[in-house]
């Protein structure tokens, strides 16, 4: 396990997956019954962007930096609002001393009567992790493989909630073992929502991963897709995002955003591109 997620925190890839993410939870919590949320791949819960590693990568700088700089249109405040409001201002020297990953986006997000389970494999940032938000009430930290956690957790005792599945794709196997993950998953609990990442790397293993999810019987798979940049042109310029039972109002928040993103995070001079279409149903 070599991959670290802090030299990529707050990337362009991190606030398409940050932002969703806020929204989803959002909406979610419309309704009065407690949630779970289950993040299968963590990471830190928190990041330091003046630290060593997001120093070196720079990356947060064509990412959250970029977005909370630029003027917003008036019909993206709503969308943006929960991930803006995760993230906070920026100190008077434009850092962030914290970024939040996924779980702290979930814990700003969610009520008291809500619950977050979060696995992480790697000792280290299990442990960080733990440090970082462990001690909310209503948080359990799993230092375990997060695709067999899910047979141990699904169905949650709620019966409502979001599962996140957002591994590294270090392994070459990584697609299938992430689309057989969430067979199982989904064949335990049908009506949880869940919303998995990939990187657009490899055309032809995103789309057969494409194909499985619509092939699958699953009902209502959403895809999203963001190119910044040219995907051929060295590093990674686009991430993918799968729903399953998402809210109904996404389809069309992620198409008031994504143009908007796109614009504001394009790299200079390369193409930039986005997607949003159901895989399966609507
Ligand atoms: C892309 S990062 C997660 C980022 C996080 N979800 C966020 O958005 O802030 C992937 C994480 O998965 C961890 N990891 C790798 N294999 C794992 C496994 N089998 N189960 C749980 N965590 C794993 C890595 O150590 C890494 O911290």
């Amino acid at each position: 396990m070599n991959y670290r997620h802090a030299f990529h925190a707050g990337n362009f890839a991190d606030v398409l997956k940050h932002a969703l993410l806020a929204r989803v939870l959002t909406y979610m919590i419309a309704k009065p019954a407690p949630l779970r949320f289950v993040d299968t791949h963590a990471g830190l819960g928190v990041y330091d962007l003046a630290s060593d590693e997001a120093t070196r990568t720079g990356e947060w700088r064509d990412g959250i930096a970029r977005v909370a700089a630029a003027p917003r249109p008036p019909e993206l405040a709503e969308v943006l609002a929960p991930y803006l409001a995760a993230v906070g201002p920026a100190g008077a020297d434009g850092l962030w001393r914290c970024y939040p990953g996924s779980p702290a986006v979930a814990q700003w997000v969610l009520r008291p009567e809500d619950r977050l389970t979060l696995c992480e494999l790697h000792p280290d940032d299990a442990a960080a992790l733990k440090r970082e938000i462990g001690g909310d009430k209503r948080v359990r930290v799993m230092a375990s493989d997060g695709y067999a956690a899910l047979n141990a957790v699904l169905p949650p005792p709620e019966r409502r909630g979001l599962v996140l599945i957002d591994p590294p794709f270090e392994k070459t196997d990584e697609f299938d073992r992430l689309l057989a993950a969430l067979l199982r998953a989904h064949a335990k609990w049908p009506t949880g929502s869940y919303m998995v990442w990939y990187p657009l790397k490899n055309r032809a293993a995103v789309g057969r991963f494409a194909a499985g999810l619509a092939g699958s019987g699953m009902k209502r798979v959403l895809q999203v897709h963001l190119l910044v940049g040219d995907p051929d042109a060295g590093p990674l310029a686009g991430s993918g995002l799968a729903f399953v039972n998402p809210p109904y109002t996404l389809k069309a928040e992620a198409e008031a955003l994504l143009p908007w993103l796109a614009a504001v995070m394009g790299r200079p001079g390369q193409p930039t591109e986005w997607t949003v279409r159901w895989l399966a149903g609507e």
